[in-house]
């Protein structure tokens, strides 16, 4: 049987640090900490809203986010400076080594993309990169009305790709995410871009662990 490949978005297929030439005008040799911040606030709104069981939209995660954190730095930006930083989330680049990973993998396995992001904003950022191309769709959490890791957005997952637990690899950059698909029965592929990066600590490790995204292409 086909293997299900259901690729991560944000910090898998797309480098969530893109925005850092957009920062840099405010925050100079800061803007890389300021990303860091932004996106790790983000994440943790949708773990909160997520538990709380009162679901938004993730990019309004993605601005509640940004506003704590410009907050936070003491930095006050008019709405259309704040409106631009948005924009040029909805366009985050690709990672380098994502298109030809994709590109030899689809002819042999069933490659989607899945994400907390709602169903505009990753098709926009699917589109916008090409990666489409390569890919059956792009599965949004967003009817769940919640968040990875909760279970039921993995089985929405399956559900919607006709796919077996068991048959399904996540392929993820974020460890939260690695564990929540392990906990739902999946196999994993955490994508450890830095070396320095460290995994939870749970007792559920990933089943394979690789530096770049072209590297899967001898595991699967
Ligand atoms: C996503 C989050 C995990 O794309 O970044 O689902």
């Amino acid at each position: 049987m086909k293997a299900t490949l259901a690729f991560d978005i944000y910090g898998t297929l797309i480098d969530t640090h893109g925005v850092i030439d957009a920062l840099t005008p405010y925050f100079d040799d800061h803007a890389h900490a300021f990303s860091a911040a932004w996106r790790a606030k983000q994440l943790e709104y949708s773990f909160r809203r997520g538990l709380m069981q009162s679901a938004v939209p993730f990019s309004q995660c993605t601005r509640e986010a940004l506003s704590f954190c410009l907050a936070s730095y003491g930095k006050s930006l008019s709405e259309p400076q704040v409106d631009d930083l948005m924009a040029v989330y909805g366009k985050l680049p690709a990672f380098d080594d994502a298109e030809r990973a994709l590109a030899a993998l689809s002819p042999n396995s069933a490659c989607w993309a899945f994400s907390n992001g709602e169903q505009s904003a990753i098709d926009q950022l699917m589109a916008v990169s090409g990666l489409n191309t390569y890919l059956r769709g792009a599965v949004s959490v967003e009817p769940v009305a919640s968040f990875k890791p909760n279970p039921a957005v993995y089985h929405h997952f399956n559900q919607q790709t006709q796919s077996e637990p068991a048959n399904t690899f996540l392929i993820s950059g974020n460890p939260f995410d690695v564990i929540g698909a392990h906990n739902v029965g999946w196999q994993t592929i955490w994508v450890q871009r830095d070396r320095r990066q460290v995994f939870d600590v749970w007792g559920a490790s990933p089943t394979y662990t690789v530096s770049q995204l072209s590297d899967i292409i001898d595991i699967i």
